[in-house]
């Protein structure tokens, strides 16, 4: 299928370590397999994607600002700067581009500190507690919303 946008994953800091971080926490896959997941979903959506992990807030808000002019939405799980970056969160809405924020855990059955994320409010949508499956629906939602 001709691809008709381009969508950027991002994920943040420790998600390097999946696979082997807490497994019962957020399962056993890797972020290459959580890459391919999104490579294929979004091929079968009519998009191309580029996945970028890092563990430094400011190659994230780089990313971000990158993105205006190279692609029409964005996923997102920063991780723990989900919880703590209000630099993120006016890079979001400063690009404007829709974005939906992901977390592999249920974070709202988890640590008090995990409940409150400062993306929710610039994000057009947020998938919680759904595995790495939430990927595939944050990217099938987006394909969604861009049309
Ligand atoms: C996470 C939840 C965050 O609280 C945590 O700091 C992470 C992963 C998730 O995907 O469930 O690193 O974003």
């Amino acid at each position: 299928m001709t691809s008709t946008g381009n969508l950027l994953v991002l994920n943040g800091p420790n998600l390097n370590l999946l696979g082997s971080r807490e497994p019962a926490v957020y399962g056993s896959a890797t972020l290459d397999e959580v890459n391919e997941l999104c490579i294929s979903t979004a091929e079968s959506a009519g998009f191309s994607v580029e996945c970028i992990q890092s563990n430094h807030e400011g190659d994230l808000l780089d990313a971000i600002h990158a993105a205006r002019g190279t692609a029409d939405g964005i996923v997102i799980n920063a991780g723990a700067y989900s919880h703590t970056s209000i630099a993120l969160r006016d890079a979001i809405s400063g690009v404007g581009l829709p974005t939906i924020e992901v977390h592999i855990s249920n974070v709202h059955a988890r640590e008090e500190f995990r409940h409150h994320s400062q993306l929710s409010a610039v994000s057009s949508a947020v998938i919680v507690g759904a595995g790495i499956n939430g990927y595939a629906l944050a990217i099938q939602h987006l394909a969604k919303l861009l049309g």
